[in-house]
């Protein structure tokens, strides 16, 4: 979900709804806005997109004080009622919130008992009501004592009618920014919405609270005892504004997929000693002893950020030759987990802010455990929660679908499994050929992008089947689960990963000619295998579009093809991200064809910050 805030000289609204559109991204499915004017509160909220809302904004809606909402829905459906903000009865009060509130049902309970009438399905309606029956003097205390009454996590902005000279904003586990104009003063849970406006800014602490007037702004800690004034001040960012902006392309996935060879530079830089052939890591925080005692890896992410570490892990085993795998973060501390002092935990997250992958990084340090991040967003909560990291510098990454975020990833862990073999038994020699391998994968990246004219086509055709497979073994499967999540998340079609080796155990029973297969087959050892496993889908009608090698032999396989994309070669061990920019390319030509909203798929937001 999003939030934004307004204070100062100029019509709130028109301000609003331009950080809305901005913050779209992470939460399309209802938007709303609450604005001071002359005539008190006035609150304009409804499903569907930003759009939507500011089509059918009042004409009446005048006030140089604000907030609004885009939202992700979690409790309740995506319907007017349930948009943000949430007022209290008098609609005196108005709040927009982030996170998720964990004993909402008592309190939403407990307010019932009291006559008050919740008008929402929402866990955020229960702030507007307590602050809104808080007798406390100040409109600050008033907010401290509702969020002393709650458990969960937040983001919240509060605007109230009785105190038109302010908004007060909170934080706890949920981002909060305040951004410094002249004269007037923004709010955003992401700097994407401030930065046309201004790049002074200052990030809330969880635990703290910000009174936010025109003039300027002051930050208090919520404690036990009541506020205690923090002393935060705004900072300069050195952000690009135009970084923001899809620019020429139809969409911004478009143009993070094109980004990735200058990203990828970028993520390398300064960080390969060629000489040693090994990596140069120096926000791990860890000397060459340390690594060394390392005796397990463990990988922790969500979504993409999950796959790409199943990719990790290999080539940590692989390179360092250290027991490692990768696991669903948002499974991992519900399972008691073994938290082992000589196990290195690698938490991956392009926002750093998703709350099953920070949950699971307090859950590993609350016993004991060192966690290192691979994280985009600077700053942001899993950054500031790890022991440590390698900052992926992808710049923002606006689509719903990752892509130069993950390649990113891909390589900080490449750099990462030479670095940790490279102090066992990883020979200089080996060093410096990975090493070369990564330097040359940007302009790889560029040679696979400059075939997309190809891809497309083949995308059209993938893009009428109702159902596909995406097949990999090894190396190649975490390819596979990548390629079809990213193929079902933004063509809507049916996309199912499997072990190419696994096929004849059970799913061969769904191939006909009407589902297709893209099937990942790198010019390894295993080709000869995964040739073989590819013929008992051709015999049975299944069309095949194979991933391969330039100069890639798949002998009479070539000829039963429906497509054949062919990558550059490298290092065997980083074939994997090679693999995985073709997928990209026929997930988005697929949507594309579909008529699909390539940056906003239906049901998902960017970052989930809920659990
Ligand atoms: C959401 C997004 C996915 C993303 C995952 C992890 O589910 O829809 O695209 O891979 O979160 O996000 P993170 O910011 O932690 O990498």
């Amino acid at each position: 979900c999003g939030i934004v805030g307004y204070i100062g000289t100029q019509q709130a609204s028109p301000v609003l709804l331009e950080g809305l559109t901005r913050l779209e991204h992470r939460g399309y499915d209802s938007a709303g806005l609450a604005v001071l004017g002359g005539s008190g509160l006035k609150v304009a909220k409804r499903a569907g997109r930003v759009r939507d809302l500011s089509e059918g904004l009042p004409k009446r809606f005048g006030g140089k004080i604000g907030i609004g909402h885009t939202r992700w829905a979690t409790h309740g459906p995506a319907n007017d009622v349930n948009a943000h903000p949430h007022t209290d009865e008098a609609s005196r009060v108005a709040v927009v919130h982030n996170g998720i509130i964990d004993n909402a049902s008592a309190l939403r309970a407990e307010l019932a008992d009291d006559g008050v009438h919740l008008a929402s399905d929402t866990d955020t309606e229960v702030l507007a009501h307590l602050i809104g029956r808080s007798s406390a003097k100040t409109l600050e205390q008033r907010i401290a004592e509702a969020l002393g009454r709650v458990e969960g996590t937040y983001g919240i902005a509060v605007a109230h009618a009785d105190f038109p000279d302010r908004l007060v904003v909170a934080r706890n586990g949920s981002p909060l920014i305040i951004g410094v104009g002249h004269h007037e003063m923004h709010i955003a849970s992401d700097l994407a919405a401030l930065v046309r406006y201004t790049t002074t800014v200052a990030h809330l602490d969880d635990g703290e609270m910000a009174t936010v007037t025109a003039a300027g702004f002051t930050t208090y800690r919520l404690e036990a005892s009541g506020l205690a004034a923090t002393d935060r001040r705004a900072k300069e960012v050195d952000i690009d504004p135009e970084a923001y902006d899809a620019g020429e392309h139809d969409s911004f996935m478009h143009k993070e997929m094109l980004e990735q060879p200058a990203r990828a530079e970028a993520v390398l830089r300064g960080r390969l000693d060629e000489r040693f052939g090994t990596g140069h890591l120096g926000g791990l925080n860890l000397d060459a002893r340390e690594l060394r005692a390392i005796r397990r890896v463990k990988i922790l992410g969500c979504g993409s950020a999950y796959y790409v570490g199943q990719m990790g892990a290999s080539l940590i085993e692989e390179l360092a030759r250290i027991p490692a795998d990768a696991e669903a973060a948002s499974e991992f501390r519900y399972r008691n987990p073994i938290v082992e002092p000589d196990t290195l935990y690698v938490a991956v997250s392009q926002s750093g802010e998703t709350i099953d992958t920070l949950l699971a990084v307090q859950e590993i340090q609350r016993k004991g455990g060192r966690v290192i991040g691979l994280v985009n967003v600077v700053g942001s909560a899993i950054a500031r929660q790890v022991d440590g990291g390698i900052y992926l510098h992808a710049g923002p990454e606006v689509a719903v679908a990752s892509t130069k975020a993950l390649t990113n990833m891909f390589l900080a862990f490449g750099m990462l499994a030479v670095q940790l073999g490279r102090v066992r038994d990883l020979s200089v020699a080996d060093g410096k050929r990975l090493i070369a391998g990564l330097t040359e994968i940007p302009g790889q990246i560029d040679r696979i992008l400059a075939t997309e004219a190809d891809l497309a086509l083949i995308a059209k055709r993938l893009a009428e089947a109702e159902s596909l497979f995406f097949v990999g073994r090894v190396r190649g499967f975490p390819v596979a689960r990548e390629g079809a999540q990213k193929f079902k998340e933004i063509s809507y079609r049916h996309a199912e990963a499997y072990q190419t080796s696994e096929l004849k155990h059970g799913p061969l029973a769904l191939i006909s000619p009407q589902v297709p297969t893209v099937a990942i087959v790198p010019d390894d050892e295993l080709v000869e295998r995964n040739v073989a496993a590819l013929h008992e889908i051709a015999a049975r009608g299944g069309p095949l579009v194979v991933v391969t090698h330039e100069g890639g032999d798949l002998g009479d396989l070539d000829g039963q093809l429906a497509g054949r994309i062919d990558v550059p070669n490298n290092e065997r061990e980083l074939d994997p991200i090679l693999l995985t920019i073709p997928l990209q390319l026929l997930a988005y030509h697929a949507a594309l064809e579909l008529g699909h909203d390539i940056d906003k798929p239906r049901n998902l937001a960017k970052s989930v910050t809920v659990e």
